[in-house]
């Protein structure tokens, strides 16, 4: 009896390695069709353009824990432009390890505020959102840079390299932040991307009635930015990005392009 009860919580265990999925409902998150496809692409580079509250944190902290229980030495980094909202990410993993741990996983052999060690060799590490502090880590397995709008383009370009030996993975998640910087300009140009948009439209947990009389409160500028992900000017440029382009003829040469 005891045996079999045994056997079942393996085979249980060895169906969540192959789909996330099944982990996140074991600690009680039945994921929405994004966020189940999301945990089970295996691309490389992902960017989730997604509305405020619509549980883009929540999907990747499950495959940051995902991947590191079931990849042994595997390096997670969990970033964002400050460590407390890196660490508000860690907080989502660990509520999710707390609900599905068992004896059959990988058991936390060291745990703190800015990470968390397993028994099969991964790691968690937790990252501020400072260029100078994050150098230095190598074999990246899998980088999260979540509220990436906000992160500066010069600490996306010192963590990419990070990625090159280990051919690691990346996934970029936030709302929309002006169209500028690095997360702008890989949604828009980038290649090799998955790319994945969720409005608060199509967030199933967010009520119309409650949306339509947040749009009131806070004005359509930040509603489109916020909730319908919209890569509105930022609310001090002076002319708009199209304007500025349309002036903008790549057949001219600068005329002091010698200097
Ligand atoms: N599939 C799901 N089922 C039930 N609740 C969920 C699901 N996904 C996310 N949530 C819940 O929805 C809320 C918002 O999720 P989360 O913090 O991941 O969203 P977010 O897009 O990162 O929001 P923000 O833009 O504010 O950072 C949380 O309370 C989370 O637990
Ligand atoms: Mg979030």
């Amino acid at each position: 009896m005891i045996q079999a009860a045994k056997r079942a919580i393996e085979r249980r265990l060895e169906s969540e390695r192959s789909d996330a999925c099944l982990m996140s409902r074991r600690a009680g998150i039945i994921t929405d069709a994004w966020q189940s496809d999301l945990l089970r692409s295996d691309a490389k580079q992902m960017i989730l353009l997604c509305s405020r509250q619509s549980g883009k944190s929540t999907v990747t902290s499950i495959l940051g824990l995902h991947t590191a229980l079931y990849k042994p030495d595997s390096l997670i980094l969990l970033l964002s432009p400050s460590l407390r909202q890196s660490q508000e990410l860690f907080r989502k993993l660990q509520d999710v390890y707390s609900a599905v741990e068992s004896p059959n996983l990988p058991q936390a052999t060291q745990e703190s505020a800015l990470g968390m060690g397993l028994s099969n060799g991964a790691r968690i590490v937790v990252l501020p959102g400072k260029e100078a502090t994050v150098r230095g880590f190598s074999g990246v397995s899998l980088l999260i840079i979540d509220e990436a709008s906000r992160v500066e383009d010069a600490l996306y370009q010192s963590v990419r390299p990070m990625l090159a030996v280990s051919g690691g993975r990346i996934i970029l998640l936030s709302t929309p932040f002006g169209k500028r910087g690095f997360f702008y300009n890989e949604w828009t140009d980038g290649e090799d991307w998955r790319k994945v948009k969720i409005t608060a439209d199509e967030c199933p947990r967010i009520d119309k009635e409650w949306l339509e009389r947040e749009r009131q409160m806070i004005g359509d500028w930040w509603f489109q930015q916020e909730y319908q992900c919209e890569f509105v000017e930022t609310s001090d440029q002076f002319f708009n990005y199209e304007d500025i382009e349309k002036a903008v003829d790549p057949d001219v040469e600068p005329l002091f392009g010698g200097y």
